[in-house]
C-alpha cells in the first residue's frame, strides 16, 4: 500500500534510539522528510546517519530536551523553517518516566514526570497546529503506553500521567479535526529497547525475581508469546500517519501483541 507521504515533513522526538527511531525508520521508508530530536548529540547525529543512508531520507537532527518547554517553539521552527516552512507530521515520544510506587515518588519526580509525559506533548502540539492549520492538513501521534489502559506495577507516573495524555489529545482531536489534523495515540506493550533493559532489574528486585526469569515470564504473558520489535510499532505509526488513515482520528490504539484484555 502507498502511504502517500512521499516528501512530507515529519518531526519526530525522542528519535535517537528504541521506538522513536523506529518511528523516524518507518516514515523515511515511505519517502518523508525527518526532523529528529533527543538530548545527547551523539547519539542522535549517529541516528541521522543510519537513518540517511538505509533509506536515502533527508534527515535534520535538532539536539533538544522536551521536558525544557521553553526550547520546544525553537525545535519546531528549526525543523518547518529547514523544510520550506512546512511541518506535516508530528510523533511525540520522549523516555519514559522513572521507576516509582505511589508512595515513594517525592515532589520533584512529581514535577519532571509531568513536564516529560504531559507538558511536553501540550507544548509540541501548540507549536505544531499553526504549521498543520495553514495547508489544512496533518497528523499528529504519541507514543504512551498500555499502563494509559491497565497500570503497570511501580510505573506510578506512567499510569497517572498517560491517561492525562490521551484526555488532552483526545480533547486536540475534536478541537482540530475541522482543519483535516488528525490525531491518535499509540500504546506500546513489550519492547526490548534500551528502557525496558534498564527497567527490568527494578521490577524483578521489586518481585523478588532475576531479570532473566521476569523476562521470560512476561514473554509468556503476551498472547503472541513475545515482544514486538520496534519496527512492528514504527510501521503502524507510519500508517496512522498516512494518506489512507484519512479517517482515523481520536483512537487510542494498542500495538502490544494482544497483551491488554480490556475490551475497548
Ligand atoms: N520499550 C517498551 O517496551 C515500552 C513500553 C511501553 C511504553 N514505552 C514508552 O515508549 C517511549 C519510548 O520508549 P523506548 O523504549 O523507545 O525508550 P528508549 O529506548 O529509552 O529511547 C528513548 C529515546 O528518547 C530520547 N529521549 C529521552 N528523554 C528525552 C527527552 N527528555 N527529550 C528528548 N528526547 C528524549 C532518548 O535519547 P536521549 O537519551 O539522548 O534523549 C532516546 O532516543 C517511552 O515513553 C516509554 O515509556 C516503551
Amino acid at each position: 500500500m502507498d502511504l502517500g507521504i512521499c516528501d512530507r515533513v515529519a518531526l519526530v522526538t525522542g528519535a535517537s534510539e528504541g521506538l522513536g527511531f523506529a518511528v523516524a525508520r518507518a516514515l523515511a521508508e515511505e519517502g518523508a522528510k525527518l526532523a529528529i530530536a533527543a538530548r545527547r548529540t551523539e547519539t542522535l547525529e549517529a541516528a541521522a546517519r543510519d537513518l540517511r543512508e538505509r533509506t536515502g531520507a533527508p534527515v535534520l537532527a535538532v539536539p533538544c530536551d522536551v521536558s525544557r518547554l521553553e526550547d520546544i517553539p525553537q525545535l519546531v521552527a528549526r525543523a518547518a523553517e529547514h523544510f520550506g516552512d512546512r511541518l506535516d507530521i508530528l510523533v511525540c515520544n520522549a523516555g519514559g518516566p522513572p521507576f516509582g510506587r505511589p508512595l515513594d515518588l517525592n515532589d520533584e519526580q512529581w514535577q519532571q514526570g509531568f513536564e516529560l509525559t504531559l507538558r511536553s506533548v501540550v507544548a509540541l502540539c501548540r507549536a505544531v497546529v499553526p504549521h498543520m492549520r495553514r495547508r489544512r492538513w496533518g497528523r499528529i501521534v504519541a507514543i504512551t503506553s498500555t499502563s494509559a489502559r491497565e497500570p503497570i506495577d511501580g510505573l506510578t507516573l506512567s499510569n497517572a500521567l498517560r491517561p492525562a495524555v490521551h484526555g488532552y489529545l483526545k480533547s486536540l482531536s475534536r478541537d482540530v479535526g475541522a482543519d483535516n489534523i488528525l490525531v491518535n495515540t499509540v500504546c506500546p506493550g513489550s519492547y526490548l529497547t534500551q528502557r525496558h533493559r534498564d527497567l527490568l532489574p527494578r521490577w524483578a528486585a521489586d518481585q523478588g525475581m532475576t531479570p532473566e526469569d521476569l523476562l521470560r515470564q512476561r514473554e509468556a504473558a503476551v498472547p503472541l508469546r513475545r515482544f514486538g520489535e520496534p519496527i512492528e510499532l514504527g510501521r503502524v505509526v507510519a500508517f496512522l500517519c498516512s494518506e489512507p488513515a484519512s479517517y482515523v482520528s481520536g483512537v487510542s490504539l494498542p500495538v502490544d501483541g494482544g497483551l491488554c484484555r480490556g475490551l475497548l
